[in-house]
């Protein structure tokens, strides 16, 4: 849960060598931290063990932006020289900003604006994942207007419906994205591309779920997407040479949960993407990923400060410890959007009360503004006390809103005993800054 370099010692939290009271003090809270070389280095083991499993026909990286991006995290994208996801312009503005090579750049998204079709090609842009029959069209004319032949990749729905825990059912076709390969849409998709020589379709891409632990998903994906493959070359005579699997691997946000580690889950997927060369008789093909979650969930963690602590008697008379701070669901609405889950220490001192049952929540002006539902904490929290919670790396600042007008929090980098701003605070002045005043 916690990132390689944060240690736990005394009650004391430090990331790489500095204190949370100390990183409190200089960055205030809440305040979201990243331990960057646990970033670099997931980063890396996932682009290690790519290369290791599928040695020349590894693809691509594509880290998905959507998790977290700025333009620092991507500036170190482009150092580590993986590739990036990006499913809308904003997040292209990002990747060009941080100087990832465009011939690095995946675009997604299931309506992507002829504004945003037409600066990933001019820009060059390695593929863009077409996700509709419009889409084909638009891409062919940005083409077209810009003089160049556009790498394509075809988004398939291969039928699998994949989250944590959750039963891997066998045919999920009702989702707004891609084109169902049963259903025989994609073919149709596949022939529309065919059409439009500014078009290089490159090959086939799926993304089957988010936080799935164990890598079945992905092998039943990978057999059904080269089925599809093979089907082409049955009828072009020539095969796609790219297959893109997603991303979609789980972390640990609570006790009992294990991060995926890329050496989990890469050979068994190069098992069975060699299981379907062979079913099918099609060469290995460039085989890349695009974990988000992965990547930067693990890697940081929320500093909250408690503000008010309050007893409630519960309807069996026992008493639940509501635990303020100064965040909430602006800053982490995934606890009351999917009911996620997370766990939470306090980061500055140890304590030897006992524990007592409580719940963390946030300042915002509604009842479900819940950080954690149900979680043991010592009985003599108070405010003042720093409050940390791991693995909000993933869809925690990336889906952070102003709601009641609270400031979104900033990104602080630690690394070997430094810290500094990657992402400032907002302040006033920026909630301030879109109102035309009458
Ligand atoms: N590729 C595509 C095409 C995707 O749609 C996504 C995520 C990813 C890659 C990265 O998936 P990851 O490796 O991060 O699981 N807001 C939700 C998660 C939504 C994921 C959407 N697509 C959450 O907070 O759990």
């Amino acid at each position: 849960m916690w990132s390689k370099n944060v240690s736990l010692t005394d009650g004391t939290l430090s990331l790489a060598g500095i204190p949370a009271a100390q990183l409190a003090t200089e960055f205030g809270t809440p305040t979201f931290f990243i331990d960057e070389d646990a970033y670099r280095s997931r980063a890396l083991a996932w682009d290690n063990e790519l290369k290791n499993q599928f040695g020349p026909q590894a693809g691509t990286i594509f880290y998905a932006a959507k998790s977290f991006i700025c333009t620092a995290v991507a500036q170190w994208i482009a150092d580590i020289g993986i590739g990036i996801d990006v499913c809308t312009g904003g997040e292209l503005a990002v990747a060009l900003a941080g100087g990832v090579n465009p011939s690095k750049i995946e675009v997604h998204g299931n309506n992507k604006s002829v504004a945003e079709i037409d600066r990933a090609v001019s820009v060059g842009v390695k593929s863009i994942v077409i996700d509709s029959l419009f889409e084909i069209e638009r891409v062919a004319a940005a083409a077209k207007k810009h003089g160049v032949r556009q790498g394509v990749m075809l988004r398939l729905t291969p039928g699998i419906e994949a989250h944590t825990h959750e039963k891997i059912s066998t045919a999920h076709e009702d989702v707004k994205f891609g084109f169902s390969i049963a259903s025989g849409a994609a073919w149709s998709a596949l022939e529309a591309v065919t059409q439009h020589p500014e078009l290089d379709l490159r090959g086939v891409h799926c993304h089957i779920g988010s936080q799935i632990f164990g890598s079945e998903a992905h092998e039943i994906a990978t057999d059904r997407l080269m089925g599809f493959m093979a089907k082409y070359r049955d009828s072009y005579g020539a095969q796609l040479p790219e297959l893109d699997l997603g991303g979609g691997f789980g972390i640990a946000y609570i006790d009992g949960e294990e991060t995926v580690e890329p050496s989990d889950v890469l050979p068994a997927i190069h098992a069975a993407v060699l299981a379907a060369c062979k079913k099918y008789s099609l060469a290995m093909p460039i085989v890349s990923l695009e974990p988000g979650r992965n990547i930067v969930g693990p890697t940081m963690f929320t500093l909250y400060e408690v503000g008010t602590v309050k007893d409630v008697v519960l309807e069996n008379k026992s008493i639940r410890k509501y635990v303020s701070v100064d965040g909430g669901m602006s800053d982490n609405a995934r606890p009351s959007l999917y009911d996620a889950e997370y766990t939470a220490i306090i980061a500055q001192r140890s304590s030897q009360a006992p524990s007592v049952l409580s719940r963390l929540v946030g300042k915002h002006c509604e009842t479900g503004d819940i950080i954690i539902r149900d979680i043991q904490l010592p009985s003599d929290i108070a405010p003042g006390d720093l409050v940390a919670t791991p693995a909000t790396g993933a869809y925690g600042r990336s889906m952070a809103s102003n709601y009641n007008h609270v400031p979104k929090p900033p990104v602080i980098a630690v690394r070997d005993g430094k810290a500094r701003v990657i992402v400032r605070r907002e302040n006033e002045a920026d909630l301030l800054a879109l109102d035309v005043k009458e």
